[in-house]
């Protein structure tokens, strides 16, 4: 039987290592996902670096128009990702940095965008509070309870979504369905 989903949610792992916690965190996500909200990943380390030489009306790299349209066909970006030296990892900077050119009209634009992480010992703060800072600028909403930090998440949750702390996946499936309840809103 076929589930009628009413919003596509692209999901983005900021961490590229196999047994990422962070990608745990998207596998939770997928396994509690209310059947309105269709769950689909990006490999965001596909794209090249930002070059605006690359970047040229007609002549931009196939995997950054493929990027681009996925965004476009998106409703919400749920991202989950590590702290590097207190901000983003480069993968995922990279990423938004394609996603938001040209300025004016780009892609990332409207979309409602909802961030956890799995962190090192600050449980991720300082990814969370610089994307969630900057995403009302590209024109975003950003859902954001419950607080999803996980200090030093990687010792208690595996990539396939294993997770000996039981508070963890009430707490993604509360978060889905307030980013569903913002979806619905608009
Ligand atoms: C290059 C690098 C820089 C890091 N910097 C920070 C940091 O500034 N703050 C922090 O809390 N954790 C930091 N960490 C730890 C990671 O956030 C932590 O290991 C995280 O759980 C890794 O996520 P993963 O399991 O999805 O790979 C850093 C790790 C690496 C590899």
């Amino acid at each position: 039987m076929s589930i009628a989903h009413s919003f596509r949610v692209l999901t983005l792992c900021g961490s590229l290592r196999n047994a990422s916690s962070n990608r745990g965190l998207l596998a939770i996500a997928q396994r509690v996902a209310p059947p309105a909200l269709l769950l689909e990943p990006f490999a965001m380390e596909r794209l090249p670096y930002y070059n605006l030489d690359l970047d040229q009306p007609g002549s931009e790299p196939d995997v950054v128009l493929e990027w681009r349209n996925r965004v476009t066909a998106a409703d919400a970006v749920l991202i989950a990702t590590p702290e590097y030296n207190g901000s983003l990892p480069a993968v995922l900077k990279n990423a938004i940095d394609w996603a938001t050119r040209p300025p004016g009209q780009h892609v990332f634009a409207g979309k409602v965008v909802t961030v956890m992480s799995s962190g090192g010992g600050g449980g991720g703060a300082k990814a969370l509070g610089y994307l969630n800072g900057v995403l009302p600028f590209f024109g975003n909403t950003a859902v954001t309870e419950p607080a999803i930090e996980l200090k030093k998440g990687a010792e208690f949750l595996q990539a396939d979504g294993g997770c000996s702390d039981p508070s963890v996946e009430p707490s993604v499936r509360d978060r889905l369905a307030n980013l569903l309840a913002a979806l619905e809103a608009r």
